[in-house]
């Protein structure tokens, strides 16, 4: 036995029987476990030197990903740079944004027009031949490895699209096959689920299951029709899906991002959401990646109410996922943006920052899908709010309906039985960007800015790894050609997925423009949390009341320095009633300040460092 096979059984003997235990549970097969292990070791075998490298690094660094430099963005291949190669071109574009890790939205293989923005996988092991190729992948992620950079990518299991060869083969009536889906040849068991699953999308998808006239059957369908459910009870599944994750590790991913993985395990009677087996299967996940590939990092995609986020992060022993969308946060910062009162928000980063440190989440103000309004009820119902009228209010405001609103966008799936609309927009046009250049008012731009500005100051300040999406460092607005094409026109999300306007990027080095003010902005934001300690991910992070429900306030504590997040939500002045004693420096400006009932002028914001 070589030196490099040591190093397999190694890992495989630290996860083995916990292992075995967790997929004899699910599928009571020795044989396919059997076989799960040898393609263990052959992925293994074939990962390049260059990763295998990274692997034992990142093996006596497992808190890599945690680092305060590391900044995420997130972007689709076609409208950044329209392929991979000009993605490759524009990675010192990305360095001068600070970002070291790249998320690529989904790129793989996907019909025309029945692809839900690449969603619906039809091959797992190609590139969509107009983005280029598996191995510029693969070359993308080494020269974004000498970079410094990681690479992140979705992994869409739980389905894949009518036209994998799974599902035609399915679909020719090959049991085999069908027996990777949910298939009936009647609508008795369809119907039995209907009655407990809730629907992803009312409007645009309605129901779980579509019928295949050409054979007489119904698909399980939970996303759109032609997003056929895998069946994960069927071991096969299980096993070929792990191959194509290993596949993806080994192509150099670094952040591997599981898409809507509460939804892949299906039992009749329930909700069919965050199931037991769910966390089984994620957990033998993290185990196989710690196996073949440890340099590699899960991401969980749980857009679910806080109880059921947190559960995905497994256990200090036992692992799932290394990082989890900080989903509640976000929604719940664009509430206090319209409501003016930060009160929802101070309670939700408590039960964040009551976590264990281990646990990492992304944090975000947008990202390509719409916002769900998935608000703690519960809580804002003591002033009143009650859940149907206040997400109303909540689209009200975004559209600009609302006395005083200055945003723009448009609802997403607006259900007419529960009323439960979502919304969608980019970040500067929920700001006020839109509006205040088609109004021509340089005042409302002044305060559109300086909204921005502060919500990434915010963003940049919790606790956690910050992802920002492709276009808000330069302040891009909605984009509304979406509705010229009828492949997207119904999926008001492509709002917020426009092409990058590079020529609006180039103003960014002009001081005095809207793009360079941001621009600049950030990046003087994205250096000062990678230069000081105190943004570290062992620091201790709370909320700090200042009696004001229109400001919030994040301390964060390292060895004795302290930093104050001020965040002022309101649109006019307001006090931070706070009585400090200490040395302190606005981050900002370089100034003393003293942290005594400080002012700040409205939507404006302080970073500041000191010591007591
Ligand atoms: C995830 C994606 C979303 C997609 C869905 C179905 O939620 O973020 O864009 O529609 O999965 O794959």
């Amino acid at each position: 036995m070589s030196k490099t096979d040591d190093v397999f059984q190694r890992r495989l003997q630290k996860h083995h029987d916990e292992l075995k235990w967790l997929y004899m549970e699910l599928y009571h097969n020795d044989s396919m476990f059997a076989e799960l292990c040898t393609n263990l070791y052959q992925y293994y075998k074939e990962r390049r030197q260059a990763l295998k490298k990274r692997d034992e690094k990142r093996e006596q660094d497992p808190d890599w990903f945690k680092r305060n430099d590391m900044l995420g963005m997130m972007l689709y291949i076609d409208n950044f740079a329209g392929n991979l190669q000009g993605v490759r071109q524009k990675l010192p574009y990305l360095s001068s944004c600070n970002v070291n890790c790249i998320h690529l939205m989904p790129f793989l293989d996907t019909p025309k027009g029945r692809s839900d923005g690449g969603y619906a996988v039809a091959d797992f092991r190609k590139v969509r031949p107009d983005l280029g190729t598996m191995e510029e992948l693969a070359g993308l992620a080494d020269m974004c490895h000498k970079r410094d950079m990681n690479l992140c990518m979705d992994f869409v299991m739980n389905h894949t699209s009518e036209e994998h060869e799974w599902a035609v083969r399915a679909r020719a009536g090959e049991g085999e096959y069908m027996s990777r889906y949910f298939f009936y040849d009647s609508y008795e068991i369809p119907g039995r689920y209907e009655q407990t699953v809730p629907q992803v999308f009312p409007t645009t998808a309605p129901g779980n299951f579509t019928y295949l006239p050409d054979i007489g059957h119904y698909v399980m369908t939970t996303f759109y029709p032609y997003q056929w459910d895998l069946n994960y009870a069927n071991p096969r599944v299980f096993n070929e899906m792990m191959y194509n994750f290993l596949f993806f590790a080994n192509q150099g991913m670094d952040i591997i991002r599981i898409d809507a993985v509460p939804y892949i395990w299906k039992e009749l009677g329930t909700k069919c959401r965050n199931l037991p087996q769910v966390h089984t299967i994620v957990r033998m996940m993290r185990m196989i990646g710690e196996i073949v590939c440890p340099s590699v990092a899960l991401l969980g995609e749980v857009v679910m109410e806080p109880e059921k986020v947190a559960p995905y992060f497994g256990t200090v022993e036992k692992p799932e996922c290394h990082m989890l969308y900080n989903v509640t946060t976000m929604a719940s910062t664009w509430n206090c943006v319209a409501t003016k009162d930060v009160r929802l928000l101070q309670q939700q980063m408590e039960i964040v920052n009551r976590l264990p440190k281990q646990y990492t989440f992304l944090n975000y103000l947008r990202c390509h899908d719409d916002i769900g309004w998935g608000l703690d009820y519960g809580f804002l119902r003591k002033w009143g709010m009650e859940e149907v009228p206040h997400k109303r209010f909540l689209n009200d405001y975004f559209r600009g309906r609302v006395e005083g609103s200055v945003s723009r966008g448009e609802l997403y799936n607006d259900d007419p039985v529960t009323r439960d609309a979502r919304f969608c927009g980019t970040t500067a046009s929920m700001c006020g960007v839109e509006s205040a250049e088609f109004e021509g008012s340089k005042e409302k731009l002044d305060e559109a800015v300086r909204l921005d500005v502060m919500l990434h100051a915010y963003m940049l300040a919790q606790s956690g790894i910050p992802m920002l999406y492709s276009g808000d460092e330069i302040g891009q607005v909605n984009d509304y050609s979406y509705k010229e094409n009828p492949d997207k026109a119904e999926d008001s999300r492509y709002i917020h997925r426009g092409r990058f306007r590079w020529e609006l990027a180039e103003k960014r080095q002009d001081a005095a423009s809207m793009q360079g003010r941001i621009f600049a902005a950030l990046d003087k934001l994205e250096t000062i949390r990678r230069e000081e300690k105190v943004f570290g991910a062992s620091s201790d992070v709370h909320v700090y009341y200042v009696h004001n429900d229109s400001v919030l306030c994040i301390l964060r504590e390292q060895e004795g320095e302290r930093f104050f997040g001020i965040f002022n939500f309101s649109d006019g002045e307001q006090t931070a009633w706070m009585q400090e004693d200490g040395e302190y420096t606005d981050l900002l400006s370089g100034e003393k300040i003293l942290l005594k009932d400080v002012r700040i002028a409205g939507h404006d914001f302080y970073w500041i460092k000191g010591r007591r």
